[in-house]
Protein backbone atom coordinates (compact mmCIF):
# COMPACT_ATOMS: atom_id res chain seq x y z
CA UNK A 1 0.00 0.00 0.00
CA UNK A 2 1.47 3.58 -0.80
CA UNK A 3 2.18 5.24 2.00
CA UNK A 4 1.32 2.88 4.70
CA UNK A 5 3.07 4.15 7.66
CA UNK A 6 3.33 -0.19 8.89
CA UNK A 7 7.18 0.29 9.45
CA UNK A 8 7.22 3.38 11.77
CA UNK A 9 4.09 3.09 13.23
CA UNK A 10 5.93 0.99 16.47
CA UNK A 11 7.62 4.65 16.77
CA UNK A 12 5.36 6.55 15.80
CA UNK A 13 4.09 8.32 19.18
CA UNK A 14 7.69 8.82 20.20
CA UNK A 15 8.94 10.70 17.54
CA UNK A 16 5.67 12.89 17.04
CA UNK A 17 5.59 13.82 20.96
CA UNK A 18 9.33 14.31 21.31
CA UNK A 19 9.57 17.74 19.78
CA UNK A 20 8.08 16.84 15.93
CA UNK A 21 4.36 18.12 16.34
CA UNK A 22 3.25 20.82 19.07
CA UNK A 23 -0.24 18.93 19.02
CA UNK A 24 -1.82 21.36 21.87
CA UNK A 25 -1.09 24.19 19.68
CA UNK A 26 -2.89 22.85 16.59
CA UNK A 27 -5.87 21.78 19.04
CA UNK A 28 -6.27 25.14 20.34
CA UNK A 29 -6.49 26.51 17.06
CA UNK A 30 -8.69 23.86 15.51
CA UNK A 31 -11.11 24.08 18.81
CA UNK A 32 -11.49 27.79 17.97
CA UNK A 33 -11.86 27.54 14.06
CA UNK A 34 -14.59 24.62 14.69
CA UNK A 35 -16.67 26.70 17.11
CA UNK A 36 -20.02 25.09 17.18
CA UNK A 37 -19.15 22.57 14.36
CA UNK A 38 -19.69 19.31 16.26
CA UNK A 39 -19.43 16.37 13.59
CA UNK A 40 -15.84 16.45 12.77
CA UNK A 41 -13.96 14.41 10.10
CA UNK A 42 -9.71 13.93 11.08
CA UNK A 43 -8.48 12.92 7.42
CA UNK A 44 -5.21 10.88 8.12
CA UNK A 45 -5.86 9.83 11.99
CA UNK A 46 -2.78 8.18 12.84
CA UNK A 47 -2.72 6.75 16.09
CA UNK A 48 -4.94 9.81 17.52
CA UNK A 49 -3.13 12.19 18.92
CA UNK A 50 -4.77 14.93 17.42
CA UNK A 51 -8.09 13.76 18.36
CA UNK A 52 -6.84 12.61 22.19
CA UNK A 53 -5.59 16.89 22.21
CA UNK A 54 -8.76 18.02 20.39
CA UNK A 55 -10.96 16.07 23.09
CA UNK A 56 -9.25 17.32 25.45
CA UNK A 57 -10.08 20.91 24.99
CA UNK A 58 -13.10 20.45 23.20
CA UNK A 59 -17.05 20.14 25.27
CA UNK A 60 -17.99 16.63 25.40
CA UNK A 61 -20.65 17.01 22.83
CA UNK A 62 -17.86 16.64 19.58
CA UNK A 63 -18.42 13.86 17.40
CA UNK A 64 -14.87 12.93 16.23
CA UNK A 65 -14.24 10.44 13.20
CA UNK A 66 -11.68 9.27 12.25
CA UNK A 67 -10.22 7.67 8.97
CA UNK A 68 -6.83 5.89 8.14
CA UNK A 69 -5.56 3.06 5.98
CA UNK A 70 -2.92 1.69 8.04
CA UNK A 71 -4.10 -1.05 10.58
CA UNK A 72 -1.06 -1.00 12.40
CA UNK A 73 -1.81 3.57 13.21
CA UNK A 74 -5.44 2.75 13.96
CA UNK A 75 -4.78 -0.27 16.52
CA UNK A 76 -3.31 2.55 18.40
CA UNK A 77 -5.73 4.72 18.12
CA UNK A 78 -8.38 2.26 19.13
CA UNK A 79 -6.39 1.66 22.25
CA UNK A 80 -5.84 5.48 22.61
CA UNK A 81 -9.42 6.30 21.76
CA UNK A 82 -11.59 3.31 22.94
CA UNK A 83 -15.00 4.16 21.74
CA UNK A 84 -14.94 8.39 22.08
CA UNK A 85 -13.82 8.41 18.73
CA UNK A 86 -15.42 6.57 15.59
CA UNK A 87 -12.31 5.42 13.52
CA UNK A 88 -12.77 3.92 10.09
CA UNK A 89 -10.09 2.13 8.31
CA UNK A 90 -10.43 3.20 4.41
CA UNK A 91 -8.05 4.63 1.61
CA UNK A 92 -9.24 8.38 1.64
CA UNK A 93 -9.32 7.83 -2.60
CA UNK A 94 -11.99 5.13 -2.10
CA UNK A 95 -13.86 7.12 1.17
CA UNK A 96 -18.13 6.47 0.19
CA UNK A 97 -19.01 8.91 3.69
CA UNK A 98 -22.40 9.81 3.76
CA UNK A 99 -22.64 14.20 3.75
CA UNK A 100 -23.27 14.09 7.90
CA UNK A 101 -20.25 16.40 8.95
CA UNK A 102 -19.85 19.74 10.00
CA UNK A 103 -16.07 20.13 8.91
CA UNK A 104 -12.63 18.09 8.68
CA UNK A 105 -9.31 18.58 9.28
CA UNK A 106 -5.88 16.95 8.49
CA UNK A 107 -3.13 17.44 10.66
CA UNK A 108 0.32 16.12 9.11
CA UNK A 109 -2.53 13.76 7.51
CA UNK A 110 -3.27 13.04 4.27
CA UNK A 111 -2.66 16.63 3.51
CA UNK A 112 -0.52 19.43 5.06
CA UNK A 113 1.02 22.56 4.36
CA UNK A 114 4.76 23.70 4.82
CA UNK A 115 6.45 26.63 5.34
CA UNK A 116 9.21 26.94 2.53
CA UNK A 117 11.50 30.25 2.17
CA UNK A 118 10.15 30.00 -1.87
CA UNK A 119 6.64 30.28 -0.69
CA UNK A 120 3.95 27.80 0.73
CA UNK A 121 3.33 24.35 -0.64
CA UNK A 122 0.65 21.49 -0.10
CA UNK A 123 1.88 17.92 0.42
CA UNK A 124 0.03 15.31 -0.50
CA UNK A 125 0.30 11.25 0.12
CA UNK A 126 -1.29 10.88 -2.94
CA UNK A 127 1.09 10.73 -5.67
CA UNK A 128 -1.18 11.47 -8.48
CA UNK A 129 -3.21 14.50 -9.22
CA UNK A 130 -6.08 12.66 -10.36
CA UNK A 131 -6.57 10.74 -7.02
CA UNK A 132 -6.15 14.39 -4.87
CA UNK A 133 -9.19 15.43 -7.15
CA UNK A 134 -11.18 11.99 -6.22
CA UNK A 135 -10.31 12.04 -2.77
CA UNK A 136 -11.07 15.67 -1.89
CA UNK A 137 -14.04 15.31 -3.87
CA UNK A 138 -14.85 12.29 -1.60
CA UNK A 139 -14.23 15.21 1.20
CA UNK A 140 -16.39 17.49 -0.26
CA UNK A 141 -19.23 15.16 -0.68
CA UNK A 142 -18.97 14.29 3.10
CA UNK A 143 -18.87 18.21 4.31
CA UNK A 144 -21.99 20.44 4.51
CA UNK A 145 -21.84 23.39 2.44
CA UNK A 146 -20.59 26.08 4.73
CA UNK A 147 -18.93 23.74 6.61
CA UNK A 148 -14.37 24.00 7.07
CA UNK A 149 -12.13 22.12 5.81
CA UNK A 150 -9.02 22.64 8.03
CA UNK A 151 -5.24 21.89 6.65
CA UNK A 152 -2.14 22.55 9.41
CA UNK A 153 0.92 23.89 8.42
CA UNK A 154 4.21 22.77 9.49
CA UNK A 155 8.04 23.97 9.27
CA UNK A 156 9.98 23.37 5.60
CA UNK A 157 11.24 19.41 5.54
CA UNK A 158 14.66 19.67 6.32
CA UNK A 159 17.29 17.14 7.02
CA UNK A 160 18.12 16.55 10.60
CA UNK A 161 18.49 14.00 13.38
CA UNK A 162 18.11 14.42 17.04
CA UNK A 163 17.72 12.10 20.38
CA UNK A 164 14.82 10.54 21.77
CA UNK A 165 14.22 8.89 24.78
CA UNK A 166 15.43 5.38 25.57
CA UNK A 167 19.09 5.70 23.73
CA UNK A 168 17.23 6.32 20.49
CA UNK A 169 17.67 9.01 17.54
CA UNK A 170 15.65 10.00 15.30
CA UNK A 171 16.43 10.85 11.23
CA UNK A 172 14.95 12.11 8.24
CA UNK A 173 16.06 12.58 5.08
CA UNK A 174 14.20 14.43 2.89
CA UNK A 175 15.33 14.63 -1.30
CA UNK A 176 12.93 16.58 -4.17
CA UNK A 177 12.16 14.73 -6.99
CA UNK A 178 10.24 16.92 -9.91
CA UNK A 179 7.01 17.67 -8.04
CA UNK A 180 7.07 15.04 -5.58
CA UNK A 181 9.56 14.90 -2.41
CA UNK A 182 10.62 11.44 -0.50
CA UNK A 183 11.14 11.49 3.03
CA UNK A 184 13.13 8.90 4.96
CA UNK A 185 12.06 8.19 8.53
CA UNK A 186 14.73 6.44 10.48
CA UNK A 187 14.61 5.45 14.01
CA UNK A 188 18.19 4.08 15.27
CA UNK A 189 20.30 3.00 18.40
CA UNK A 190 23.73 3.28 18.03
CA UNK A 191 24.84 1.53 14.81
CA UNK A 192 21.40 -0.16 13.98
CA UNK A 193 18.85 1.12 12.16
CA UNK A 194 15.94 -0.20 14.66
CA UNK A 195 12.80 1.45 11.88
CA UNK A 196 13.04 2.66 8.66
CA UNK A 197 10.24 4.37 6.55
CA UNK A 198 9.82 6.11 3.11
CA UNK A 199 7.25 8.04 1.95
CA UNK A 200 6.76 10.11 -1.08
CA UNK A 201 4.76 12.99 -1.37
CA UNK A 202 3.16 15.18 -4.02
CA UNK A 203 3.99 18.61 -3.78
CA UNK A 204 1.82 21.20 -5.19
CA UNK A 205 2.62 25.18 -5.35
CA UNK A 206 0.07 27.10 -2.55
CA UNK A 207 -1.95 28.84 -6.11
CA UNK A 208 -2.22 25.55 -8.06
CA UNK A 209 -3.54 23.80 -4.69
CA UNK A 210 -6.08 26.45 -4.16
CA UNK A 211 -7.25 26.00 -7.43
CA UNK A 212 -7.20 22.53 -7.03
CA UNK A 213 -9.04 22.51 -3.73
CA UNK A 214 -11.84 25.04 -5.30
CA UNK A 215 -12.23 22.85 -8.53
CA UNK A 216 -13.32 19.99 -5.39
CA UNK A 217 -15.52 22.46 -3.95
CA UNK A 218 -12.92 24.17 -1.04
CA UNK A 219 -12.60 28.03 -1.39
CA UNK A 220 -9.85 29.32 0.15
CA UNK A 221 -10.99 32.03 3.34
CA UNK A 222 -8.26 32.59 5.47
CA UNK A 223 -4.98 31.45 7.37
CA UNK A 224 -5.05 31.43 11.17
CA UNK A 225 -2.96 34.44 12.40
CA UNK A 226 -0.20 31.96 14.06
CA UNK A 227 -0.21 30.39 10.58
CA UNK A 228 -0.77 26.95 11.62
CA UNK A 229 -3.80 26.52 9.64
CA UNK A 230 -5.17 27.23 6.65
CA UNK A 231 -9.11 27.59 6.62
CA UNK A 232 -11.40 26.43 3.16
CA UNK A 233 -14.85 26.72 3.27
CA UNK A 234 -16.97 24.07 1.26
CA UNK A 235 -19.23 25.56 -1.15
C1 LIG B 1 2.09 11.53 9.47
S1 LIG B 1 0.66 10.55 9.83
C2 LIG B 1 -0.34 11.76 10.72
C3 LIG B 1 -1.27 11.14 11.74
C4 LIG B 1 -1.98 12.15 12.66
N1 LIG B 1 -2.81 13.09 11.93
C5 LIG B 1 -0.97 12.91 13.52
O1 LIG B 1 -0.88 14.13 13.40
O2 LIG B 1 -0.30 12.26 14.33
C6 LIG B 1 -0.16 10.45 8.27
C7 LIG B 1 -1.30 9.44 8.27
O3 LIG B 1 -2.01 9.56 7.02
C8 LIG B 1 -2.42 8.24 6.65
N2 LIG B 1 -2.67 8.19 5.20
C9 LIG B 1 -1.77 8.39 4.20
N3 LIG B 1 -2.36 8.20 3.01
C10 LIG B 1 -3.65 7.87 3.26
C11 LIG B 1 -4.75 7.51 2.42
N4 LIG B 1 -4.62 7.44 1.09
N5 LIG B 1 -5.94 7.22 3.00
C12 LIG B 1 -6.07 7.25 4.36
N6 LIG B 1 -5.05 7.57 5.20
C13 LIG B 1 -3.87 7.86 4.66
C14 LIG B 1 -1.23 7.37 7.07
O4 LIG B 1 -1.60 6.01 7.19
C15 LIG B 1 -0.81 8.01 8.39
O5 LIG B 1 -1.39 7.37 9.49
Amino acid sequence: MANSYAALSRHYDLIMTSGYYDYSAYARDLVTELGDHRRVLELGVGTGLVCESLLELSGADLRLTGIDHTESMLAQARARLGNRVQLIRQDIVEMAAPSVFDAAYSVGGVWYGTRNPEGSTLCSHLLREDDDIRALKNVSAAVRPGGPLLLAVQQAHQNYERPLPGGLVYAQEVRPEGDRFVKDYFVRKADEVVAHQRCEFRAYPQDRADRLLAQCGFHFERATEDGLLRRYVRE
